[in-house]
């Protein structure tokens, strides 16, 4: 039998009617069997403060970083700010990369996002992936699902388009992938 593969979702917008949270729902009911996706909660996780830090991790900032430890792979839904990371987004991630045993090293990640414009977070999501090249976790680089026009692909909080819905699918697809050869190299180095 297939082992159980676990996400961790992050969006960067903490919007109820967030097209990139949504963009994680649609992934969670896009997911095959034997795939789950959790969504962090980032709305209480308070701005980055090394002085906080040094006097131990807030209780949601640690929550995030046993999320991340806990999952196979992080699939990230960022909306695009000012052609970069939303702060909320950044914010999360900034915690999570402290030490010690930062979470992210040598972590799966997918990104996907969602913007109402035409390059669908394109400049936000290459900004994304510098910073998980300090992180050093592996980031897929295909397929790259930049989700324009999210007015028209969504509706009432869900993904209608199909084409899209396909883009999502992949993604699931090759981060499954990717974690199933990760685990098959860890059990190769094992024996
Ligand atoms: C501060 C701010 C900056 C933004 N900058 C961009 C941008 O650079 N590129 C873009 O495509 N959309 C930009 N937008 C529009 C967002 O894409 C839009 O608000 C989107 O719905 C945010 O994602 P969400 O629906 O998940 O909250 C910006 C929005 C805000 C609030």
């Amino acid at each position: 039998m297939t082992e159980t593969i676990r996400l961790l979702g992050m969006s960067g917008s903490l919007r109820k009617n967030s097209f990139n949270t949504a963009l994680l729902r649609a992934a969670q009911e896009l997911a095959p069997a034997g795939l789950s996706i959790e969504i962090a909660d980032l709305s209480q996780i308070p701005l980055y403060n090394d002085d906080v830090r040094e006097k131990g991790y807030p209780q949601p900032a640690q929550a995030l970083r046993n999320g991340i430890r806990a999952a196979d792979a992080v699939l990230i839904a960022t909306p695009e700010y000012n052609y970069s990371i939303p702060g909320v987004l950044k914010n999360a991630i900034d915690w999570a990369s402290r030490p010690p045993e930062q979470p992210f090293d040598g972590k799966l990640v997918g990104i996907m996002g969602a913007s109402p414009g035409r390059l669908g977070t394109a400049r936000a999501q290459y900004h994304l992936r510098q910073c998980f090249v300090f992180l050093n976790s592996t980031v897929l680089n295909r397929p790259e699902v930049m989700v324009g026009g999210a007015a028209q692909v969504f509706k009432d909080g869900k993904l209608i388009d199909e084409p899209t819905r396909q883009f999502v699918a992949d993604l699931l697809k090759a981060l499954s992938l990717a974690v199933e050869r990760q685990r098959r190299l860890a059990g190769s180095t094992a024996a």
